[in-house]
Protein backbone atom coordinates (compact mmCIF):
# COMPACT_ATOMS: atom_id res chain seq x y z
CA UNK A 1 0.00 0.00 0.00
CA UNK A 2 1.43 3.38 -0.78
CA UNK A 3 0.75 4.78 2.79
CA UNK A 4 2.87 2.17 4.38
CA UNK A 5 6.32 2.57 5.11
CA UNK A 6 8.23 0.71 3.14
CA UNK A 7 7.25 0.55 -0.82
CA UNK A 8 8.19 -1.35 -4.00
CA UNK A 9 11.01 0.09 -6.08
CA UNK A 10 11.21 1.25 -9.70
CA UNK A 11 12.65 -2.06 -10.33
CA UNK A 12 10.62 -4.15 -8.43
CA UNK A 13 7.70 -2.83 -10.26
CA UNK A 14 9.09 -3.40 -13.54
CA UNK A 15 9.51 -7.04 -12.07
CA UNK A 16 6.04 -7.16 -10.83
CA UNK A 17 4.78 -6.22 -14.35
CA UNK A 18 7.11 -8.48 -15.98
CA UNK A 19 5.18 -11.43 -14.72
CA UNK A 20 1.69 -10.47 -16.61
CA UNK A 21 2.94 -8.59 -19.64
CA UNK A 22 6.07 -9.31 -22.23
CA UNK A 23 8.30 -6.17 -23.36
CA UNK A 24 7.36 -2.94 -23.71
CA UNK A 25 10.15 -1.52 -21.39
CA UNK A 26 9.94 1.65 -21.72
CA UNK A 27 6.41 1.55 -20.79
CA UNK A 28 6.85 -0.06 -17.89
CA UNK A 29 10.02 2.43 -16.68
CA UNK A 30 7.36 5.00 -16.69
CA UNK A 31 4.55 3.92 -15.38
CA UNK A 32 6.85 2.33 -12.20
CA UNK A 33 8.35 5.65 -12.20
CA UNK A 34 4.93 7.28 -11.93
CA UNK A 35 3.96 4.86 -8.92
CA UNK A 36 7.09 5.06 -6.90
CA UNK A 37 6.77 9.12 -7.04
CA UNK A 38 2.90 8.22 -5.30
CA UNK A 39 4.84 6.91 -2.83
CA UNK A 40 7.26 9.46 -2.47
CA UNK A 41 4.50 12.46 -2.75
CA UNK A 42 3.15 11.03 0.50
CA UNK A 43 6.37 10.35 2.65
CA UNK A 44 6.95 14.36 1.85
CA UNK A 45 7.02 17.05 4.35
CA UNK A 46 2.84 18.02 3.75
CA UNK A 47 3.49 21.35 2.81
CA UNK A 48 4.76 20.00 -0.36
CA UNK A 49 2.82 17.40 -0.72
CA UNK A 50 0.63 19.64 -1.62
CA UNK A 51 2.53 21.18 -4.38
CA UNK A 52 3.59 17.77 -6.24
CA UNK A 53 1.52 17.31 -8.71
CA UNK A 54 1.48 13.87 -10.65
CA UNK A 55 3.03 13.10 -13.86
CA UNK A 56 0.50 11.93 -15.93
CA UNK A 57 1.14 9.77 -18.56
CA UNK A 58 0.13 8.67 -22.18
CA UNK A 59 0.46 6.13 -23.62
CA UNK A 60 0.59 5.77 -27.20
CA UNK A 61 0.26 2.00 -29.12
CA UNK A 62 -1.59 0.39 -31.58
CA UNK A 63 -4.62 -2.31 -29.87
CA UNK A 64 -3.55 -5.00 -28.10
CA UNK A 65 -0.34 -4.65 -26.88
CA UNK A 66 -1.01 -3.88 -23.55
CA UNK A 67 -1.88 -0.54 -22.53
CA UNK A 68 -4.67 -1.40 -20.27
CA UNK A 69 -2.72 -4.32 -18.78
CA UNK A 70 -0.23 -2.47 -17.76
CA UNK A 71 -2.42 0.18 -16.15
CA UNK A 72 -4.51 -2.19 -14.45
CA UNK A 73 -1.90 -4.23 -13.15
CA UNK A 74 -0.32 -1.52 -11.99
CA UNK A 75 -3.23 -0.45 -9.75
CA UNK A 76 -2.92 -3.81 -8.54
CA UNK A 77 0.42 -3.75 -7.80
CA UNK A 78 -0.43 -0.26 -5.61
CA UNK A 79 -3.68 -1.91 -4.58
CA UNK A 80 -5.07 1.32 -5.21
CA UNK A 81 -8.34 2.42 -6.65
CA UNK A 82 -8.40 1.73 -10.50
CA UNK A 83 -10.95 2.90 -13.00
CA UNK A 84 -11.31 2.53 -16.83
CA UNK A 85 -13.22 5.19 -19.09
CA UNK A 86 -13.33 5.66 -22.67
CA UNK A 87 -13.21 8.97 -23.79
CA UNK A 88 -14.72 8.60 -27.20
CA UNK A 89 -17.79 7.59 -24.93
CA UNK A 90 -18.37 11.21 -23.99
CA UNK A 91 -18.50 12.00 -27.88
CA UNK A 92 -21.96 10.07 -27.99
CA UNK A 93 -25.68 11.32 -28.43
CA UNK A 94 -27.04 12.33 -25.60
CA UNK A 95 -23.49 13.30 -23.59
CA UNK A 96 -24.07 16.16 -21.21
CA UNK A 97 -21.10 17.94 -19.86
CA UNK A 98 -20.98 16.77 -16.20
CA UNK A 99 -20.90 13.21 -17.20
CA UNK A 100 -17.44 12.96 -17.43
CA UNK A 101 -17.60 13.67 -13.77
CA UNK A 102 -18.66 10.34 -13.58
CA UNK A 103 -15.58 8.96 -14.10
CA UNK A 104 -14.41 10.43 -10.59
CA UNK A 105 -17.76 8.97 -9.04
CA UNK A 106 -16.43 5.30 -9.97
CA UNK A 107 -12.90 5.62 -9.00
CA UNK A 108 -14.57 6.76 -5.61
CA UNK A 109 -17.33 3.47 -5.68
CA UNK A 110 -14.11 1.49 -6.51
CA UNK A 111 -12.47 2.88 -3.66
CA UNK A 112 -15.15 2.59 -1.42
CA UNK A 113 -15.76 -1.26 -1.99
CA UNK A 114 -11.97 -1.90 -1.31
CA UNK A 115 -11.83 -0.49 2.32
CA UNK A 116 -15.14 -1.87 2.77
CA UNK A 117 -13.29 -4.98 1.60
CA UNK A 118 -10.29 -4.35 3.96
CA UNK A 119 -12.37 -3.16 7.40
CA UNK A 120 -14.66 -6.14 6.52
CA UNK A 121 -11.17 -8.57 6.43
CA UNK A 122 -10.40 -6.71 9.88
CA UNK A 123 -13.23 -7.45 11.79
CA UNK A 124 -13.60 -11.04 10.33
CA UNK A 125 -13.15 -13.29 13.34
CA UNK A 126 -15.42 -10.80 15.64
CA UNK A 127 -17.92 -11.52 13.24
CA UNK A 128 -17.41 -15.16 12.64
CA UNK A 129 -17.88 -15.30 16.58
CA UNK A 130 -20.93 -13.11 16.33
CA UNK A 131 -21.90 -15.96 13.64
CA UNK A 132 -21.48 -18.83 15.51
CA UNK A 133 -23.79 -17.17 17.84
CA UNK A 134 -26.95 -16.53 15.60
CA UNK A 135 -26.48 -20.07 14.18
CA UNK A 136 -26.45 -21.83 17.55
CA UNK A 137 -29.25 -19.82 18.51
CA UNK A 138 -31.08 -21.51 15.62
CA UNK A 139 -30.00 -24.84 16.14
CA UNK A 140 -30.29 -24.66 20.28
CA UNK A 141 -32.03 -22.22 21.22
CA UNK A 142 -30.92 -20.41 24.73
CA UNK A 143 -33.56 -21.13 27.70
CA UNK A 144 -35.38 -18.21 28.86
CA UNK A 145 -37.84 -17.55 31.14
CA UNK A 146 -38.08 -18.27 34.79
CA UNK A 147 -39.58 -21.56 34.67
CA UNK A 148 -36.56 -22.97 33.18
CA UNK A 149 -34.82 -22.30 36.37
CA UNK A 150 -32.03 -19.60 35.90
CA UNK A 151 -28.28 -19.17 36.84
CA UNK A 152 -29.15 -18.31 40.25
CA UNK A 153 -31.22 -21.47 40.81
CA UNK A 154 -28.29 -23.52 39.36
CA UNK A 155 -25.51 -21.81 42.42
CA UNK A 156 -27.74 -23.65 45.22
CA UNK A 157 -28.05 -27.35 44.47
CA UNK A 158 -26.26 -27.24 41.35
CA UNK A 159 -22.58 -27.98 41.21
CA UNK A 160 -22.22 -31.31 42.65
CA UNK A 161 -19.22 -33.14 41.67
CA UNK A 162 -21.05 -35.86 39.70
CA UNK A 163 -21.82 -33.36 36.41
CA UNK A 164 -25.19 -34.24 36.55
CA UNK A 165 -26.87 -30.97 35.11
CA UNK A 166 -29.53 -29.69 37.99
CA UNK A 167 -31.57 -27.67 35.60
CA UNK A 168 -32.87 -27.04 32.68
CA UNK A 169 -30.70 -23.82 32.01
CA UNK A 170 -27.40 -26.10 32.98
CA UNK A 171 -28.55 -28.68 30.36
CA UNK A 172 -29.54 -26.28 27.67
CA UNK A 173 -26.18 -24.91 28.18
CA UNK A 174 -23.92 -27.97 28.22
CA UNK A 175 -26.11 -28.91 24.90
CA UNK A 176 -24.90 -25.47 23.20
CA UNK A 177 -21.48 -25.67 24.23
CA UNK A 178 -21.35 -29.45 22.30
CA UNK A 179 -23.37 -27.56 19.57
CA UNK A 180 -20.97 -24.91 19.49
CA UNK A 181 -17.93 -27.55 19.08
CA UNK A 182 -19.56 -29.33 16.16
CA UNK A 183 -20.55 -25.96 14.34
CA UNK A 184 -16.89 -24.84 14.53
CA UNK A 185 -15.62 -28.31 13.34
CA UNK A 186 -17.85 -28.05 10.36
CA UNK A 187 -19.88 -31.25 11.37
CA UNK A 188 -22.78 -29.45 10.86
CA UNK A 189 -22.36 -27.81 7.48
CA UNK A 190 -24.72 -29.88 6.01
CA UNK A 191 -27.73 -29.15 8.42
CA UNK A 192 -30.63 -26.63 7.66
CA UNK A 193 -31.41 -24.10 9.77
CA UNK A 194 -34.20 -20.95 9.63
CA UNK A 195 -32.21 -17.28 9.61
CA UNK A 196 -33.64 -14.18 9.02
CA UNK A 197 -31.40 -12.22 6.23
CA UNK A 198 -31.71 -8.41 5.44
CA UNK A 199 -33.59 -7.77 2.06
CA UNK A 200 -31.10 -6.43 0.04
CA UNK A 201 -32.81 -3.95 -2.67
CA UNK A 202 -35.70 -1.70 -2.58
CA UNK A 203 -38.21 -2.07 -5.37
CA UNK A 204 -40.11 1.23 -5.94
CA UNK A 205 -37.65 3.77 -4.85
CA UNK A 206 -35.90 3.06 -7.95
CA UNK A 207 -35.75 6.49 -10.20
CA UNK A 208 -34.53 5.59 -13.38
CA UNK A 209 -33.55 9.43 -15.19
CA UNK A 210 -34.72 11.23 -11.95
CA UNK A 211 -36.54 15.26 -11.74
CA UNK A 212 -34.58 17.11 -14.11
CA UNK A 213 -31.64 19.39 -12.45
CA UNK A 214 -30.54 16.47 -9.81
CA UNK A 215 -27.26 15.41 -11.16
CA UNK A 216 -26.55 12.40 -10.25
CA UNK A 217 -24.49 12.54 -7.08
CA UNK A 218 -27.39 14.12 -5.60
CA UNK A 219 -29.85 11.58 -7.06
CA UNK A 220 -28.53 8.38 -5.91
CA UNK A 221 -27.70 10.35 -2.53
CA UNK A 222 -31.41 10.99 -2.52
CA UNK A 223 -32.05 7.15 -3.29
CA UNK A 224 -29.52 6.40 -0.28
CA UNK A 225 -31.42 8.45 2.07
CA UNK A 226 -34.73 6.93 0.72
CA UNK A 227 -33.38 3.60 1.53
CA UNK A 228 -32.20 4.39 5.05
CA UNK A 229 -35.53 5.24 6.23
CA UNK A 230 -37.21 2.68 4.47
CA UNK A 231 -37.78 0.20 7.56
CA UNK A 232 -35.21 -2.94 6.68
CA UNK A 233 -36.90 -5.81 5.88
CA UNK A 234 -35.90 -9.51 6.68
CA UNK A 235 -37.24 -12.52 5.42
CA UNK A 236 -36.60 -16.31 6.66
CA UNK A 237 -34.57 -18.52 4.54
CA UNK A 238 -34.18 -22.16 5.14
CA UNK A 239 -30.60 -22.82 4.40
CA UNK A 240 -27.14 -25.53 5.27
CA UNK A 241 -25.17 -23.69 8.00
CA UNK A 242 -22.44 -23.59 5.37
CA UNK A 243 -24.54 -21.22 3.41
CA UNK A 244 -25.70 -19.49 6.49
CA UNK A 245 -22.04 -18.73 7.82
CA UNK A 246 -21.17 -17.11 4.01
CA UNK A 247 -24.19 -15.48 4.39
CA UNK A 248 -24.25 -13.85 8.30
CA UNK A 249 -20.78 -12.90 7.89
CA UNK A 250 -21.22 -10.83 5.55
CA UNK A 251 -24.05 -8.94 7.38
CA UNK A 252 -22.29 -9.04 10.72
CA UNK A 253 -19.06 -7.45 9.14
CA UNK A 254 -21.31 -4.99 7.95
CA UNK A 255 -22.29 -4.02 11.26
CA UNK A 256 -18.73 -3.76 12.87
CA UNK A 257 -17.69 -1.48 10.21
CA UNK A 258 -18.23 2.31 10.69
CA UNK A 259 -19.45 3.81 7.26
CA UNK A 260 -18.49 7.48 7.88
CA UNK A 261 -14.48 6.54 8.42
CA UNK A 262 -14.85 4.02 5.37
CA UNK A 263 -15.81 6.92 3.74
CA UNK A 264 -13.77 9.37 4.77
CA UNK A 265 -10.87 6.64 3.83
CA UNK A 266 -11.85 5.89 0.72
CA UNK A 267 -12.15 9.45 -0.52
CA UNK A 268 -8.35 9.61 1.11
CA UNK A 269 -7.62 6.73 -1.07
CA UNK A 270 -8.92 7.70 -4.21
CA UNK A 271 -7.60 11.46 -3.76
CA UNK A 272 -3.94 10.24 -3.07
CA UNK A 273 -3.32 6.76 -4.91
CA UNK A 274 -6.40 6.35 -7.36
CA UNK A 275 -5.65 5.83 -10.99
CA UNK A 276 -7.83 6.78 -13.93
CA UNK A 277 -7.33 5.40 -17.21
CA UNK A 278 -8.91 7.26 -20.22
CA UNK A 279 -9.08 5.24 -23.28
CA UNK A 280 -9.95 5.90 -26.82
CA UNK A 281 -8.38 9.53 -26.17
CA UNK A 282 -6.97 10.26 -29.68
CA UNK A 283 -11.08 9.49 -30.48
CA UNK A 284 -11.47 13.11 -29.03
CA UNK A 285 -8.12 14.47 -30.60
CA UNK A 286 -8.97 15.96 -33.73
CA UNK A 287 -9.01 20.34 -33.25
CA UNK A 288 -11.74 22.06 -34.37
CA UNK A 289 -10.74 23.77 -37.41
CA UNK A 290 -8.29 21.22 -38.42
CA UNK A 291 -8.76 19.36 -41.37
CA UNK A 292 -12.61 20.95 -42.12
CA UNK A 293 -15.71 19.64 -40.82
CA UNK A 294 -17.48 21.44 -37.70
CA UNK A 295 -19.83 19.11 -36.11
CA UNK A 296 -18.05 16.34 -34.33
CA UNK A 297 -14.87 17.97 -33.61
CA UNK A 298 -16.48 20.21 -31.94
CA UNK A 299 -17.77 18.04 -29.51
CA UNK A 300 -14.54 15.96 -29.84
CA UNK A 301 -12.87 19.29 -28.26
CA UNK A 302 -15.84 20.01 -26.11
CA UNK A 303 -15.19 16.56 -24.70
CA UNK A 304 -11.50 17.51 -23.96
CA UNK A 305 -12.78 20.82 -22.31
CA UNK A 306 -14.74 18.82 -19.80
CA UNK A 307 -11.71 16.53 -19.19
CA UNK A 308 -9.51 19.13 -18.23
CA UNK A 309 -10.27 20.04 -15.03
CA UNK A 310 -10.77 16.87 -13.59
CA UNK A 311 -7.31 16.32 -15.26
CA UNK A 312 -6.54 19.61 -13.84
CA UNK A 313 -7.58 18.95 -10.32
CA UNK A 314 -11.07 20.16 -9.35
CA UNK A 315 -13.41 19.22 -6.74
CA UNK A 316 -16.16 16.73 -8.04
CA UNK A 317 -18.93 15.88 -5.46
CA UNK A 318 -19.76 12.32 -5.10
CA UNK A 319 -22.43 10.82 -2.37
CA UNK A 320 -19.30 9.67 -0.04
CA UNK A 321 -18.46 13.25 -0.31
CA UNK A 322 -16.56 15.77 -2.16
CA UNK A 323 -13.06 14.45 -3.78
CA UNK A 324 -10.73 16.70 -5.11
CA UNK A 325 -8.36 15.58 -8.07
CA UNK A 326 -5.49 17.30 -7.94
CA UNK A 327 -3.39 13.87 -7.21
CA UNK A 328 -5.04 11.57 -9.00
CA UNK A 329 -2.99 9.50 -11.47
CA UNK A 330 -4.18 9.59 -14.76
CA UNK A 331 -3.08 7.43 -17.44
CA UNK A 332 -4.47 8.35 -21.15
CA UNK A 333 -3.93 5.80 -24.32
CA UNK A 334 -4.76 5.55 -27.89
CA UNK A 335 -3.55 4.38 -31.17
CA UNK A 336 -3.30 7.58 -32.61
CA UNK A 337 -2.73 6.39 -36.16
CA UNK A 338 -5.20 9.52 -37.55
CA UNK A 339 -4.72 12.32 -34.34
CA UNK A 340 -1.69 12.75 -33.18
CA UNK A 341 -0.78 13.88 -29.79
CA UNK A 342 -0.20 17.03 -30.68
CA UNK A 343 -4.04 17.16 -32.20
CA UNK A 344 -4.72 17.59 -28.46
CA UNK A 345 -5.57 21.35 -27.25
CA UNK A 346 -2.35 22.69 -25.81
CA UNK A 347 -3.71 22.25 -21.94
CA UNK A 348 -4.82 19.17 -22.17
CA UNK A 349 -1.38 18.03 -23.44
CA UNK A 350 0.29 19.86 -20.86
CA UNK A 351 -0.90 17.57 -18.74
CA UNK A 352 0.20 14.35 -19.71
CA UNK A 353 3.86 15.76 -20.04
CA UNK A 354 5.09 11.79 -19.97
CA UNK A 355 4.45 10.20 -23.71
CA UNK A 356 5.52 6.43 -23.78
CA UNK A 357 5.51 4.84 -27.02
CA UNK A 358 4.32 0.88 -27.13
CA UNK A 359 5.90 -1.21 -29.82
CA UNK A 360 4.53 -3.26 -31.93
CA UNK A 361 4.43 -7.08 -31.12
CA UNK A 362 6.44 -9.73 -32.93
CA UNK A 363 6.20 -13.29 -33.55
CA UNK A 364 8.70 -13.96 -30.90
CA UNK A 365 6.52 -11.26 -28.56
CA UNK A 366 3.41 -13.11 -29.16
CA UNK A 367 5.20 -16.78 -28.50
CA UNK A 368 6.25 -15.85 -24.97
CA UNK A 369 2.90 -14.14 -24.17
CA UNK A 370 1.51 -17.43 -25.10
CA UNK A 371 4.02 -19.24 -22.59
CA UNK A 372 5.02 -16.97 -19.97
CA UNK A 373 2.86 -14.97 -18.15
CA UNK A 374 1.22 -15.85 -14.96
CA UNK A 375 -2.02 -15.96 -16.77
CA UNK A 376 -1.06 -17.18 -19.77
CA UNK A 377 -3.78 -18.44 -22.15
CA UNK A 378 -1.83 -22.14 -22.15
CA UNK A 379 -2.09 -21.70 -18.46
CA UNK A 380 -5.41 -20.98 -18.32
CA UNK A 381 -7.18 -23.82 -20.95
CA UNK A 382 -4.68 -26.09 -19.13
CA UNK A 383 -6.42 -24.89 -15.75
CA UNK A 384 -9.61 -25.51 -17.22
CA UNK A 385 -8.95 -29.01 -18.52
CA UNK A 386 -7.44 -30.11 -15.08
CA UNK A 387 -11.07 -29.31 -13.68
CA UNK A 388 -11.91 -32.46 -15.88
CA UNK A 389 -8.59 -34.51 -14.68
CA UNK A 390 -7.72 -33.95 -18.37
CA UNK A 391 -3.78 -32.96 -18.57
CA UNK A 392 -3.33 -30.61 -21.36
CA UNK A 393 0.36 -29.65 -22.54
CA UNK A 394 1.37 -27.79 -25.59
CA UNK A 395 4.44 -28.29 -27.80
CA UNK A 396 6.93 -25.84 -28.11
CA UNK A 397 6.68 -25.63 -31.38
CA UNK A 398 3.18 -25.84 -32.16
CA UNK A 399 3.39 -22.79 -30.05
CA UNK A 400 5.57 -21.20 -32.28
CA UNK A 401 3.35 -22.02 -35.16
CA UNK A 402 0.34 -20.48 -33.02
CA UNK A 403 2.35 -17.01 -33.04
CA UNK A 404 3.29 -17.41 -36.43
CA UNK A 405 -0.25 -17.82 -37.70
CA UNK A 406 -1.52 -15.06 -34.98
CA UNK A 407 1.12 -12.67 -36.13
CA UNK A 408 -0.31 -13.73 -39.79
CA UNK A 409 -3.23 -13.48 -39.81
CA UNK A 410 -3.04 -9.46 -37.87
CA UNK A 411 -1.15 -8.36 -41.07
CA UNK A 412 -3.38 -9.77 -43.60
CA UNK A 413 -7.13 -9.33 -42.05
CA UNK A 414 -6.56 -6.63 -38.81
CA UNK A 415 -4.10 -5.94 -36.49
CA UNK A 416 -6.00 -6.74 -33.14
CA UNK A 417 -2.58 -7.36 -31.15
CA UNK A 418 -2.37 -9.63 -29.09
CA UNK A 419 -6.28 -10.81 -28.87
CA UNK A 420 -5.69 -12.35 -31.25
CA UNK A 421 -4.29 -15.15 -29.50
CA UNK A 422 -7.48 -15.28 -27.81
CA UNK A 423 -9.03 -16.48 -31.15
CA UNK A 424 -6.31 -18.60 -32.37
CA UNK A 425 -6.58 -20.16 -29.15
CA UNK A 426 -9.92 -20.67 -28.88
CA UNK A 427 -10.16 -22.20 -32.67
CA UNK A 428 -7.77 -24.41 -32.13
CA UNK A 429 -9.19 -25.83 -28.90
CA UNK A 430 -12.66 -25.87 -29.40
CA UNK A 431 -13.65 -29.68 -30.35
CA UNK A 432 -11.44 -30.74 -27.62
CA UNK A 433 -13.42 -28.58 -25.02
CA UNK A 434 -16.77 -29.77 -26.61
CA UNK A 435 -15.31 -33.42 -26.75
CA UNK A 436 -14.61 -33.33 -22.67
CA UNK A 437 -15.40 -35.79 -20.63
CA UNK A 438 -18.17 -36.81 -23.00
CA UNK A 439 -15.21 -38.61 -25.33
CA UNK A 440 -12.05 -37.84 -23.74
CA UNK A 441 -12.25 -38.99 -20.41
CA UNK A 442 -10.34 -37.90 -16.92
CA UNK A 443 -6.79 -38.61 -16.91
CA UNK A 444 -6.63 -38.79 -20.56
CA UNK A 445 -3.45 -36.98 -21.79
CA UNK A 446 -4.03 -34.43 -24.91
CA UNK A 447 -0.59 -32.99 -26.21
CA UNK A 448 -0.72 -30.13 -28.78
CA UNK A 449 1.66 -30.91 -31.62
CA UNK A 450 2.60 -28.74 -34.73
CA UNK A 451 0.65 -31.22 -36.85
CA UNK A 452 -2.43 -30.59 -34.60
CA UNK A 453 -2.40 -27.17 -34.95
CA UNK A 454 -1.68 -26.79 -39.23
CA UNK A 455 -4.67 -29.23 -39.30
CA UNK A 456 -6.92 -26.94 -37.01
CA UNK A 457 -6.02 -23.74 -38.82
CA UNK A 458 -4.31 -24.17 -42.02
CA UNK A 459 -7.00 -23.41 -43.98
CA UNK A 460 -8.49 -20.41 -42.42
CA UNK A 461 -5.17 -19.03 -42.58
CA UNK A 462 -4.62 -19.64 -46.66
CA UNK A 463 -8.56 -18.51 -46.91
CA UNK A 464 -8.68 -14.76 -46.45
CA UNK A 465 -12.40 -14.90 -46.09
CA UNK A 466 -12.84 -17.70 -43.70
CA UNK A 467 -10.38 -15.96 -41.51
CA UNK A 468 -11.77 -12.80 -41.44
CA UNK A 469 -15.04 -14.47 -39.82
CA UNK A 470 -13.50 -17.14 -37.89
CA UNK A 471 -9.63 -15.96 -36.52
N1 LIG B 1 2.74 -7.19 -24.08
C1 LIG B 1 1.81 -8.07 -23.66
N2 LIG B 1 2.14 -9.09 -22.84
C2 LIG B 1 1.20 -9.95 -22.43
N3 LIG B 1 -0.07 -9.92 -22.77
C3 LIG B 1 -0.47 -8.93 -23.59
C4 LIG B 1 0.46 -7.95 -24.05
N4 LIG B 1 -0.22 -7.09 -24.84
C5 LIG B 1 -1.49 -7.50 -24.84
N5 LIG B 1 -1.66 -8.60 -24.09
C6 LIG B 1 -2.91 -9.31 -23.89
O1 LIG B 1 -3.81 -8.95 -24.93
C7 LIG B 1 -5.08 -8.55 -24.44
C8 LIG B 1 -5.37 -7.11 -24.79
O2 LIG B 1 -4.45 -6.26 -24.16
P1 LIG B 1 -4.78 -4.76 -23.72
O3 LIG B 1 -3.80 -4.34 -22.70
O4 LIG B 1 -6.21 -4.67 -23.32
O5 LIG B 1 -4.55 -3.99 -25.08
P2 LIG B 1 -4.64 -2.45 -25.39
O6 LIG B 1 -3.24 -2.02 -25.69
O7 LIG B 1 -5.54 -2.37 -26.57
O8 LIG B 1 -5.19 -1.76 -24.19
C9 LIG B 1 -5.04 -8.82 -22.96
O9 LIG B 1 -5.63 -10.08 -22.74
C10 LIG B 1 -3.58 -8.86 -22.60
O10 LIG B 1 -3.36 -9.75 -21.55
MG1 LIG C 1 -7.25 -1.15 -24.21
Amino acid sequence: MLDSATFLTPAQIVAELDKYIIGQHDAKRHVAIALRNRWRRLHAPLDMQREIVPNNILMIGSTGVGKTEIARRLASIADAPFTKVEASKFTEVGYVGRDVESMVRDLVEQSVNMVKHRRKEEVKSRAAQAVEDIILDALIPPVTGSNSGGPKLSVGFGSDASGVPESDYELNERTREKFRLKIRSGELDERKIDIKVQQSSMPGVGMVGGPAGLDEASLSGLQDMLGSMMPKKTRKRKVTIAEARKILLDEEAAKLIDMDEVKDEAIRQAENAGIIFIDEIDKVASRAGKGGGGGPDVSREGVQRDLLPIVEGSAVSTKYGIINTDHILFIAAGAFHVAKPSDLIPELQGRFPIRVELQSLTKDDFYRILKEPKNALTKQYEALLKSEEVELSFDDAALERLAEIAFQVNAEVENIGARRLHTVMSRLLNDILFDVPDLIGAHARIQITVAMVEERLRGMVSNRDLSQYIL
